[in-house]
């Protein structure tokens, strides 16, 4: 039985507050996947965390408190999809053990934030090692991964496939420069690397993407194994 677990961009989610015509329509594509196919589909924060975390930042609150702020924000957010999802857990897990016994129960288990120190690109990875899935989707607000920002460079070439090594290499390298967060953290890649998961990095508002990439056809992603 194929689980799938999904990593979804809190800016993919969020609108002001919440994208609702995105989330149905997602909701829609998981609940009509073979009858087989199991989720674990892991929410940012977007918007709501970026908000609260600017203005307390601003206010010198320290960083252990504003990822608690953080997580709750995708929890929240992870607790307004739930209800769209066919067989679905309707109390959000708080660990990556809950969840995976969740995934017993459940056809579909969705949840955010663990604990400070890391983004959900992390938690989703641990979790995809936890119940053995060997695909982990991230869809986000880039189409793929790019040789260079496409904002700043729009001639920047996307990569169709990418080594864990070089993948970390870039995320390193993208994490130390101020700006725009890196497609994923490194401890996500990590984690891949160490366990042997496919992460297919798609733009997270194109549903017949996460289509194409479910029922193992050609995606126009980045695919990193
Ligand atoms: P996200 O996973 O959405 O972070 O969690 P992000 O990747 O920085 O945000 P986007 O996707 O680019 O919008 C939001 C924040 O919640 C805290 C972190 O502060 C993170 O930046 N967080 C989240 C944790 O501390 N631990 C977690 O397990 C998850």
């Amino acid at each position: 039985m194929p689980i799938f677990v999904i990593s979804l961009g809190g800016s993919v989610v969020t609108s002001n507050p919440l994208d609702m015509k995105f989330i149905k329509e997602f909701s829609e594509m998981i609940n009509s996947t073979g009858k087989e196919d199991k989720f674990c589909i892991v929410i940012g924060g977007g918007k709501l965390a970026r908000s609260y975390i600017t203005a307390l930042r601003e206010a010198g609150i320290n960083d252990n408190i504003l990822d608690e702020i953080g997580i709750n924000a995708t929890r929240m957010n992870a607790l307004s999809v739930s209800p769209f999802l066919r067989d679905c857990n309707t109390k959000i897990p708080t660990t990556i053990n809950e969840a995976a016994e969740m995934l017993r129960i459940y056809r579909c288990v969705v949840m955010g934030g663990t604990e400070p120190g890391h983004t959900t690109d992390t938690v989703a990875a641990l979790l995809a090692e936890r119940v053995g899935s060997k695909t982990l989707i991230n869809g986000t607000s880039v189409d793929g991964v790019y040789e260079r920002d496409p904002k700043k460079y729009p001639d920047a070439r996307k990569f169709k496939a990418l080594d864990y090594n070089k993948s970390i290499e870039m995320a390193v390298q993208g994490s130390l420069g101020a700006g725009p967060s890196v497609f994923m953290d490194v401890t996500s890649l990590n984690i891949a690397r160490r366990s042997a998961i496919k992460i297919v990095v798609i733009d997270g508002k194109n549903i017949s993407q996460f289509r194409d990439v479910i029922a193992g056809k050609a995606h126009s992603g980045t695919t990193i194994s």
